[in-house]
């Protein structure tokens, strides 16, 4: 990792809109950006549904020898496994949760380390997940930690699946992202937790707009 490549970190609970403002702010800084939710999600693709949790050295292996290319287009973000574009099939809810599952593995954690630190690059970076400010850039020169009432989480990710046609229910989505967060803050291996220097900003109240002119001044700033 160099000093000198300027890193924002964004982090926060599932639903808060990271990726959306993560590359927001990339393309308007014209910066790399690292989606790190999406490398566990790739990981429990690969793994597959009959994944054995327990056999922590196959889901590191597998974890470090992932062949995955991501592709920026525009305002959208290709994500490819093997050379499959995987970027929409990643996203169901019942990925998230196996990965979130296999992001409680320290070992799987600990194999994906060196690749979300490659992704640092001239002219910098804008990176989204849960410990990017904590562990994987702690020498980031701005942290973010956004945050969000559960219910307008809820209420968000229920919009997003219905403008893609995706029938949901926004009490199970509730449930499921209530204990989604319950198992990224209480694991061990780090944990959903704010770096003690990361500025935290509540969305509730906020459009995507007004929460990038916000990341946008920060940024601004800092760097
Ligand atoms: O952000 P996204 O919902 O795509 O992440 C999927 C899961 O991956 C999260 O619920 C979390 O358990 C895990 N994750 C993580 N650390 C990160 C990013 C995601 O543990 N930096």
């Amino acid at each position: 990792m160099s000093a000198n490549i300027p890193v924002l970190t964004l982090d926060g609970p599932s639903g808060v809109g990271k990726g959306t403002v993560c590359l927001l702010v990339a393309k308007k800084l014209g910066w790399h950006i690292l989606d790190s939710g999406s490398l566990y999600r790739l990981l429990a693709l690969s793994a597959g549904d009959n994944t054995d949790l327990d056999n922590v050295s196959q889901l590191a292996d597998l974890a470090r020898d992932m062949q995955i290319e991501y592709v920026t287009s525009g305002d959208a973000l290709g994500i490819y496994l093997r050379g499959e574009n995987v970027s929409e099939v990643i996203r169901t809810e019942a990925t998230g949760v196996l990965a979130s599952k296999i992001a409680a593995i320290p070992e799987v954690r600990q194999a994906l380390l060196d690749k979300q630190r490659a992704f640092a690059k001239v002219p910098g970076l804008v990176a989204d997940g849960r410990d990017m400010g904590t562990t994987v850039f702690p020498d980031a020169g701005l942290k973010i930690f956004l945050t969000a009432s559960a219910q307008e989480r809820a209420k968000r990710r229920y919009k997003q699946l219905k403008e893609k046609g995706i029938d949901a229910n926004l009490s199970q989505l509730t449930a499921e992202l209530i204990e989604r967060d319950e198992r990224d803050s209480t694991r061990l291996a780090s944990p959903l937790l704010a770096a003690d220097d990361a500025i935290i900003i509540d969305t509730t109240n906020l459009d995507i707009g007004q929460v990038c002119s916000k990341v946008m001044q920060l940024v601004e700033q800092r760097f």
